[in-house]
């Protein structure tokens, strides 16, 4: 793997996808910034860091025979990937909030951001995005969010757990298109936050409905039963859990 190691940049993400327009050669390609000014999200919602305590990277993962179909599996495996990670460093509680956030206990520890780049039926590339809390011991105005260093009293360092992290994601990548998706949405359902335990979830309408999470579909929607015995699958816009 190709590691670029920058300062300051406004996204590490929109930087890679940048870079690789220009050397569409390299694969595995790994871009870390010290400080990333302008961090990006999903649904375009921001992402903060503090500069030298948080792992703010992307990676680039090129594919050859991996279908559009498999964009579900991609997302589940890299949030697998992560989620194996920060257990073997011992996080206490740790589990996957749908889609992609890992939390320890109920609180945020990492977001991830994949966009994925197609060309014709097939997937080409994708840049996974990871903002990672490391060190930090305080957080303004995100009372949701936790570090690795507030939830075991440790300081970590900062380069080997990038190297840990990026050398399992692109591995578990690079078996993509053998992996069974059916074995690897149950291991993600197995450690899905907030499984099978009442929840309040609310509509962009702002309907909120008592219900709880039984798993996800194959093609990645939130599967909740609701109170009322309904059952509903949920896009990524279409629903919010409110705990
Ligand atoms: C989320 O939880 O909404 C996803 C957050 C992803 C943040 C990371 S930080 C590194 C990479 N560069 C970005 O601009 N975003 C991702």
């Amino acid at each position: 793997m190709k590691l670029i190691k920058l300062s300051a940049i406004d996204s590490t993400n929109s930087y890679l996808k940048e870079l690789v327009k220009t050397a569409p050669f390299q694969d595995e390609v790994v871009v870390v910034a010290t400080r990333q000014l302008n961090g990006r999200g999903q649904h375009g919602a921001g992402w903060q860091s503090q500069p030298s305590k948080s792992l703010t990277f992307s990676m680039f993962k090129q594919f050859e025979s991996v279908l559009i179909a498999q964009q579900t599996l991609l997302s589940f495996c890299v949030s697998l990937a992560l989620y194996e990670v920060l257990v073997e460093y011992k996080i206490p509680d740790l589990s996957i909030k749908w889609p992609n956030d890992i939390m320890s206990r109920q609180h945020k520890l990492a977001g991830i951001l994949v966009e994925n780049s197609l060309k014709g039926p097939h997937l080409a590339s994708s840049v996974i995005g990871i903002g990672l809390n490391v060190n930090e011991t305080e957080f303004n105005a995100l009372p949701q969010a936790t570090s690795m260093k507030l939830a075991t009293g440790k300081t970590f360092q900062i380069d080997k757990l990038l190297h840990d992290i990026a050398t399992a994601v692109f591995y578990k990548l690079s078996t993509i298109a053998r992996q069974d998706i059916s074995e690897v949405k149950k291991a993600y359902e197995s450690v899905l936050f907030r499984k099978d335990r009442i929840s309040v979830f609310e509509t962009p309408n702002g309907i909120q409905k008592n219900g709880r999470i039984r798993g996800v579909t194959l093609d990645g929607l939130l599967t909740v039963e609701h109170d009322d015995d309904q059952w509903s699958h949920y896009g990524l816009k279409e629903v919010k859990l409110l705990y």
